[in-house]
């Protein structure tokens, strides 16, 4: 098993911390599906399903990621069987241990004995995997498989052996564990749904979802036009009680009013939503919009930032402008530069990757650019700052505009920006939460 087949820390305090908010909506809503739109890997389904006994139905419209959050599924709850199952093995040592005395008098930690999941259903592990299995877990396993078992974890009342109990006991106890299996069958096998399609807020979930019931609509760093278009949905779907959206990727953002800004899908742009800017006909434009993205706590901290890398990029640009007549393409640079030995090599990636021709500049002329600028990285460095700083008021103002929206709806009960997590793990923390009456 990789280390990151499961998830990396990050994802896993996403998981978590989002998973008790949306898990908190449903029980108050009195629901038990969840819907998650753009679903990636499946990593909040997996959870939500696993962890809060809620059927989820995960929507993402790239077909290796749904494929691939089904077998993560079906190897997560394996491992939460092994885990429960190797738990067991080790109550029951300490058990031989002590006298039948002494354990009924005891109060500790784990299930009802007859009540093993890692049995019943057929499902087992492959011996690839108990080899998996039996090899040191890494962190991010022992933190998700710990965070998956918190309910066998919590102290039971204390048990009296078999023998000690009357035949009528025996029976009554044998019936509720066959009762607890059949509980676990069902909920294990079926409670994450995985499923491919394209979301936007005219998609028709019933014909995506046959058993549609009430369900809470939740979103894990959806990005671009994919948060403005759960909120629309949440608002237009009667099914949906309940919504948690958190975004990211700002500059995909589509804008009704920019008019540098492209077409929007159907006429229906990300930005603004609420009646209160689109009166004003507000617009951020892309550069605002990338700047939203920055991470402002972890600039403070010295991370977040290359600031020798958007140096060599300005000054590609300069490059671009001067030889290549401000050269636009659709092809994109990517990421050359964590590749890149030296700017003269850098600029070579970048004109491949832009199918320019290289032969116009000799590395001297590259090199000359670069020196020209060096001395002005001073002045790039502190542009770049003032950007980083104004970045939480350009997300503030989207974030915003998507809870005015909310605000505006008359049949909510409840809607709130809440910070879900901790900026420097997860610098877009806030979700926009939603109740209807
Ligand atoms: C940043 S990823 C987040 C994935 C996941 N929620 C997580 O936190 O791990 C965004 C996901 O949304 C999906 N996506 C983007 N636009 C979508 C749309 N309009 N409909 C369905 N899925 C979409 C992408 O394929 C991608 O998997």
């Amino acid at each position: 098993m990789e280390t990151d087949e499961f998830m990396n820390s990050k994802k896993s305090h996403e998981v978590q911390s989002m998973s008790e908010v949306v898990a908190c909506l449903a029980q108050h809503c009195g629901v038990k599906q969840v819907i998650d739109v753009g679903s990636g890997k499946g990593y909040l389904s997996s959870f939500l399903s696993l962890q809060y006994g809620l059927h989820v139905y995960g929507i993402d419209s790239s077909s290796s990621n749904t494929h691939g959050a089904q077998e993560r599924n079906r190897k997560l709850k394996k491992f939460s069987r092994a885990y429960q199952k190797h738990n067991k093995a080790v109550r029951a040592q300490g058990k031989a241990a002590h006298s039948p005395q002494e354990e009924s008098e005891e109060i500790k930690p784990g299930v009802e004995g007859d009540n093993d999941f890692s049995h019943g259903d057929g499902v087992g592990l492959s011996q690839e995997e108990e080899k998996e299995w039996d090899s040191e877990p890494n962190q991010e396993q022992d933190f998700f498989l710990s965070a998956l078992s918190v309910d066998v974890m919590q102290p039971s009342s204390p048990r009296v052996p078999s023998s000690q109990l009357t035949d009528e006991e025996r029976e009554r106890r044998k019936r509720e564990s066959l009762e607890r299996k059949a509980q676990n069958r069902t909920s294990a096998n079926d409670m994450f749904s995985p499923l491919t399609s394209y979301v936007t807020a005219e998609t028709e979930l019933r014909e995506l979802i046959d058993e549609l019931e009430d369900a809470v609509m939740v979103g894990l760093h959806t990005c671009g036009d994919l948060a403005p278009s759960t909120l629309r949905m949440f608002v237009a779907k009667p099914e949906l009680s309940a919504v948690c959206s958190v975004g990211c990727c700002y500059h995909l953002l589509s804008e009704e009013f920019d008019p540098a800004g492209q077409e929007c899908l159907h006429g229906v742009c990300g930005f603004p939503l609420s009646q209160y800017l689109r009166q004003g006909s507000w617009f951020c434009g892309r550069n605002a919009r990338m700047s939203a993205c920055l991470a402002l706590e972890r600039v403070s901290l010295g991370q977040g930032i290359q600031m020798e890398s958007l140096f060599y990029r300005a000054v590609l640009h300069v490059i671009l402008r001067d030889h290549y007549s401000s050269f636009k393409s659709e092809k994109r640079v990517g990421n050359v530069y964590s590749k890149a030995k030296s700017f003269v090599d850098y600029v070579h990636r970048a004109l491949l990757r832009l199918e320019l021709d290289e032969s116009k500049l000799s590395d001297r002329d590259i090199q000359d650019y670069h020196d020209t600028y060096k001395p002005r990285m001073g002045e790039m460095h502190a542009f770049n700052l003032l950007k980083v700083t104004l970045a939480p008021c350009i997300e503030g103002l989207i974030l915003l505009d998507r809870l005015c929206y909310l605000k505006e709806q008359e049949d909510l009960s409840f809607s709130a920006l809440v910070q879900l997590f901790d900026p420097l793990l997860s610098p877009r923390c806030y979700a926009v939460v939603g109740l209807k009456n």
